[in-house]
């Protein structure tokens, strides 16, 4: 099979690389002898760590099945990456707590500890989201048409509660160019029942700013 476009990892991989910028900043501005807005971040973080897991669940349960089936090896080596990242991200979690517990002597010190193993973390995991993007796509691509690929991506979406999709759409819209927008604008407005679509409308107005919203309105006929 062959004429495959449809790429299931853009979007969410766009929308996690910005969350992970974004909390880059944050991280390496945290006032450590603040320890309101440390608690306060240290709450927004369980955010990013629950899209990062439900992220390779998806993966492991939806995706690599089919993989498996084209790049048994591969699958082997990105199960290991995940598994090599979840040990990253609990040191992570740990550190983040420890500062939050005030478990440290120094904590200017200990707040720049915490922010070079969360770097750390982002590297190993933009370079994991590189070779999924790079490898897997394309075997998947060669293997499955894009109708395919389209049904699978339904199925991932179909299988997340919405208070999950929530959080995901939160962080990929912004992330998104107004192409990709407007796919997925127009996608929901044809086949979503109207209360979903409602519900997109006002998350996706809420997280862009009022041009980029009147833009896809424009496109969509919103
Ligand atoms: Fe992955």
């Amino acid at each position: 099979m062959q004429n495959s476009q449809v790429d299931i990892y853009a979007e969410v991989h766009k929308g996690l690389r910005r969350e992970l910028g974004i909390w880059l900043g944050r991280m390496g501005s945290l006032d450590a002898e603040n320890s309101q807005e440390i608690a306060k971040a240290n709450l927004a973080f369980t955010v990013l760590s629950t899209m990062l897991t439900t992220h390779a669940n998806h993966e492991e349960r939806w995706i690599h099945p089919l993989l498996i089936v084209c790049a048994p090896e591969l699958v082997s080596d990105l199960e290991r990456e995940h598994r090599q990242l979840e040990r990253l991200f609990d040191a992570v979690v740990d550190a983040f707590d420890q500062l939050k517990n005030g478990n440290h002597d120094a904590p200017w010190a200990f707040q720049q500890i915490l922010y070079r193993k969360f770097a750390s973390f982002c590297g190993h995991y933009i370079v994991h989201m590189g070779r999924e993007e790079d490898e897997a796509m394309p075997a998947l691509q060669k293997a499955h048409s894009d109708q395919e690929l389209l049904v699978l991506s339904a199925e991932i979406r179909g299988s997340t509660p919405p208070q999950e999709m929530g959080i995901f759409l939160t962080a990929m819209i912004p992330a998104m160019n107004l192409e990709e927008r407007v796919r997925m604008a127009g996608g929901m407005k044809a086949n979503a029942p109207k209360e979903a679509f409602e519900g997109f409308c006002a998350l996706t107005s809420e997280v862009l700013n009022k041009d980029d919203w009147a833009a896809i309105c424009k496109r969509v006929s919103i």
